[in-house]
């Protein structure tokens, strides 16, 4: 069994590849779950498992008062990083573990987590916890990913793999999808004590350019990822880019192909 000393060194390894090939594209997701929840400037938001600041970022440049946490340092310092560059005086950030918050209850107006507690071993802690320093009336706003199909560079890298990797297996109950059934959502967050739940179903869009791009956004977005392919030989590897080059020029004739990326938006009352 992995420590979380281990899953944390395992992200601070990933946090600059995450940050360049994926915060960007995360950043629009947030835009719009931030949209969803109605954020006004003044209100104090929290995220966990922030990484490089998808969500704290646009949070921030809307006024909110945010503090981002997340377990690996090395995330941390990318969103600090970023918040310099854009002189983000209302944004502060702290190291922490989002099973257990090192902050007092009710706190946040809005309590957030964007691709992060849905990795999480005990997530209805960390739900719990989320639900605790949120405010009496303010709202927790989740944000995973749906079923691996609708998640298209993700179905279109298992079958690149499967064409591949001879006895590839694809993952089964991978993090990565463990909140992919609406449902689920739903449920775990009522179970966090948390009213008036409602999860929206929105679609999204991920522009292509080549094989070898998929490959290198998804190789560097997480470790349950990078495990997949850590014993590849150079050969397999360059196969599994040729094979994701033919699959995206049957999607598409022209640059670039553009890929549905779904997520389940969970917002719910403390
Ligand atoms: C897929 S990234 C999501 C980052 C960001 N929220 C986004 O939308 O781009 C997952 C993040 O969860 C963080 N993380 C994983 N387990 C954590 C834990 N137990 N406590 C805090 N952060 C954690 C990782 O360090 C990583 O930054």
């Amino acid at each position: 069994m992995t420590t979380p000393e281990q899953m944390r060194n395992a992200w601070d390894k990933f946090a600059v590849g995450y940050d360049e090939a994926v915060t960007p594209f995360s950043m629009r997701v947030a835009e719009d779950a931030l949209r969803r929840v109605d954020i006004r400037p003044g209100m104090r938001l929290l995220d966990v498992a922030s990484g490089g600041g998808a969500l704290s970022i646009p949070a921030a440049r809307l006024g909110a008062q945010v503090l981002a946490t997340d377990f690996s340092p090395a995330m941390v310092g990318r969103l600090n990083a970023r918040a310099l560059d854009e002189g983000l005086s209302n944004l502060e950030s702290q190291v922490m573990d989002g099973h257990s918050l090192q902050l007092e209850d009710d706190t946040f107006d809005i309590s957030a987590s964007q691709l992060g507690i849905m990795l999480f071993p005990d997530r209805p802690r960390a739900l719990g916890e989320l639900a605790r320093v949120t405010k009496p009336g303010g709202r927790a706003l989740m944000v995973v990913f749906g079923p691996p199909p609708n998640v298209e560079a993700f179905a279109f890298f298992l079958g690149a793999m499967r064409a591949t990797v001879p006895g590839f297996t694809p993952p089964q109950n991978s993090p990565l999808f463990s909140l992919q059934d609406p449902v689920d959502l739903r449920r775990e967050m009522a179970a966090a004590e948390l009213k008036d739940i409602r999860v929206e179903t929105v679609d999204h869009s991920l522009e292509i350019q080549s094989g070898a791009h998929l490959w290198d956004m998804l190789t560097s977005a997480a470790p349950p990822i990078g495990a997949l392919v850590a014993d590849l030989t150079e050969e397999q590897k360059v196969g599994v880019m040729q094979a994701l080059d033919g699959m995206l020029r049957q999607r598409s004739a022209g640059d670039p192909t553009v890929l549905k990326m779904q997520v389940h938006v969970g917002i719910g009352t403390k």
